[in-house]
Order: C-alpha cells, then sequence, then structure tokens
C-alpha cells in the first residue's frame, strides 16, 4: 500500500479542487495501491493529525467547483518553529504525523507563504511536493500558478461592468484590484477591461500624475475614466521611506485602502465625481475558467510525474508552453514582481495607458 498526503494551504482560489482532481485522477489511473489522506485546513491539519482518506470518488465532480474541498488556512511561517505555550514545535508534529501514517509524499498546493513551510518540511527530510497556487501569480520561478486566470477572468468582469455605469454618468471610477504586494492581476485586468490608468505597487504613482491624465481626457471631450489600482499600489512618496515608515504610514492612512485615498485625493484635485468598488475576495471565488482547469490538470498531472520519478523537494512549475518542476529552495521566500520595463509595460503605455509615473 502506497499513501500520500494532500493539503491545501493560503487564500482559497477557483482551481483549487481542479488541481486536487487532476493529481488523484493521475495517482489513481497509475497505482492500484494507492490511498490519499487529505489534510483538513492546510498545514492546520497535518500539524494536528486532522484528515480524511479520500478515495477516488471523492474527486469526481471537482472540475469546475471553486474553493477547497479540504479547507485551507494561513499558517505563517515565522511560527513554524516557534514553540507555543503549550509545548508544542509545529514541525515536529508535522514530522510526527507524516511518519505514524507511514506516508511517501506530502503534495502542496500553496502560494508563497506555503511552499516557504513546504521547503522547510523538505529539508526537514519528509518529500513534498509543491503546486503553485495563487490568484497574485508572485511565486518565483514559474510563468503562471492556478487561479490567476480566473481571478483576472472575475476582476476584468467588474471593470467591465464599471464601464457602462462610469460612461451613463460621467465619473471617475476606480477599481482596486487584488494582488497582495504585486501589480500582475491589476496590470492584466487593467489591459484586458480597457483602463485608462493603471496603478501598480512595482511603479510607485505620483498622484499630480494621475489627475493630469485625467483632466487631460476630460479636456479630449471623454466623459469618464476608469482607474484599475492595485490594493498594493504605493505613492512615490511613500516608496521613498524605509519598510518600517512604509508600514507606519500604511497603517495610520486616514482611508481604509489605497482606493479610497487615490479616489480623495482625484475628487479634490480635479472636482470630478469619483465613485470606488473593492470587489475584494469575489475575485477569489466561483468557477475556474476553462483555462485554468486545463492547467490545473496538467499542474496535477505533472506532480504525479514528480512522484512517480521520486523527484522530491520540488514545485511544479510553468515555462511557457511547458509544464516543468524547480526546486522548492529555489522558490521559497522570493516574489515574483513586474518588470517595470517589461514589454508589456511598454505596448501598454504606447496605447496612451498611464501608469501614474510620467
Ligand atoms: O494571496 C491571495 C490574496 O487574495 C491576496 O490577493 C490578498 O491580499 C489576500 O489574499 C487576502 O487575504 P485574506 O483572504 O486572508 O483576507
Amino acid at each position: 500500500m502506497r499513501r500520500v498526503g494532500l493539503l491545501t494551504s493560503g487564500g482559497d482560489c477557483q482551481a483549487l479542487n481542479a488541481v486536487m482532481r487532476g493529481l488523484a485522477k493521475a495517482l489513481y489511473s497509475n497505482y492500484e495501491d494507492m490511498e490519499i489522506i487529505g489534510f483538513k485546513d492546510g498545514y492546520k491539519g497535518l500539524i494536528k493529525g486532522d484528515y480524511t482518506v479520500m478515495a477516488p470518488e471523492c474527486f469526481s465532480g471537482l472540475l469546475m467547483r471553486g474553493g477547497t474541498i479540504l479547507g485551507t488556512s494561513r499558517q505563517p511561517f515565522k511560527l513554524m518553529r516557534v514553540v507555543e505555550a503549550d509545548g508544542i514545535d509545529k514541525v515536529d508534529e508535522m514530522k510526527k504525523n507524516y511518519k505514524n501514517l507511514k506516508l511517501d509524499c506530502i503534495f502542496v498546493l500553496g502560494g508563497n507563504g506555503s511552499q516557504k513551510t513546504a521547503n522547510l518540511l523538505s529539508e526537514e527530510g519528509l518529500n513534498i511536493i509543491g503546486l503553485p497556487k495563487t490568484i497574485d501569480n508572485d511565486l518565483y520561478g514559474t510563468d503562471m500558478t492556478f487561479g490567476f486566470h480566473s481571478a483576472l477572468a472575475m476582476a476584468t468582469t467588474v471593470l467591465d461592468n464599471i464601464h457602462t455605469t462610469a460612461a451613463s454618468h460621467g465619473r471617475v471610477f476606480i477599481v482596486e484590484v487584488m494582488g497582495h504586494k504585486v501589480g500582475w492581476l491589476t496590470l492584466y485586468a487593467g489591459i484586458s477591461s480597457g483602463a485608462d490608468i493603471i496603478l501598480i505597487p512595482e511603479i510607485p504613482y505620483d498622484i499630480r500624475i494621475v489627475t493630469g491624465a485625467i483632466n487631460e481626457r476630460t479636456l479630449q471631450g471623454k466623459k469618464y475614466s476608469i482607474l484599475a489600482v492595485a490594493e498594493g499600489a504605493i505613492s512615490k512618496e511613500t516608496a521613498k521611506l524605509g519598510k518600517k515608515e512604509q508600514k507606519e504610514k500604511l497603517k495610520n492612512r486616514k482611508y481604509p485602502s489605497v482606493a479610497y485615498e487615490v479616489g480623495a485625493q482625484i475628487s479634490e484635485l480635479t472636482g470630478q465625481e469619483v465613485r470606488v468598488t473593492v470587489p475584494g475576495h469575489m475575485q477569489r471565488g466561483g468557477t475556474p475558467t476553462p483555462f485554468d482547469r486545463i492547467l490545473s490538470t496538467r499542474i496535477g498531472a505533472k506532480a504525479m510525474q514528480l512522484y512517480k520519478d521520486k523527484e522530491f523537494g520540488r514545485m511544479v512549475a510553468v515555462l511557457g508552453d511547458e509544464i516543468t518542476s524547480i526546486p522548492l529552495s529555489e522558490t521559497a521566500g522570493r516574489l515574483k514582481t513586474v518588470d517595470p520595463k517589461a514589454s508589456i509595460i511598454k505596448e501598454a503605455r504606447s496605447i496612451g495607458i498611464c501608469f501614474g509615473d510620467k
């Protein structure tokens, strides 16, 4: 009997179930003696030994079902080696459960923090295979993560819908897009929905340039402007501060988020009517797009292949058209950010999109 573990960790996304289905189908078709253990609520389940045995039927009907049937949680990496008040060392607990359950390997579906923990467990001697999840697309070493495409579709729909109401009322509309500290989702959603101004963390903005672009549009007779603003976007002044001061400044901001701050400044400086929309977690909900379903199936199949080839301590990665893999140690703790000099930024600028910097 072979037994492998499976867990989904960190923020959920639309394609987690689709990936688990792809992986399970590949495992069950390649091994007759396979048993899959699903840990509940991410690393929490592995720490507590809270799991369920997942027969092949558990994975039926999952391709188009968003969220995760296993549940998830955020388990901060920095707490991992801290022995809690009750004397529990979480890493030791995970190792113990791995051993007691006689696992061959654990498949970790997760983003940045989760792959960092996956790497730690791999360094501790467990057989680990990572699968790259996040709507933020910020995992280093992979061109794409599953979940990104579906969140992009959702953010685009929001921006598309905002267009018609903005046009009717002649207002400035700001849509705040998720993405944590990076601008992938905002950049792509902004371009795909025809936003006029895109603000991302990698290109700090000057509010005078933003309002200048809006005024210019008004002079050209354009009745409305649409801004796609990343939740992590920062102004040039804030970007100049040290990390600690930046954190302090953002914590003490008088507005709930960057979109509201930018909105208030635009209203004051241009005199135009401004509305802010924050779609939030809607971007992570619903069904995966066809692209994500295909990507998820391929990623699941590749993870099985890594297991078969005993290539542990690696994360499945997307490189162009190929599904490949990289060492977990290479991706752990590293962010993939948007390069402000990237060709996509140049192309966006050349059609007149303003990034608030020049
Ligand atoms: O990492 C995915 C993500 O949706 C980010 O885009 C966002 O900043 C964060 O998670 C929200 O986290 P939570 O669901 O814990 O509020």
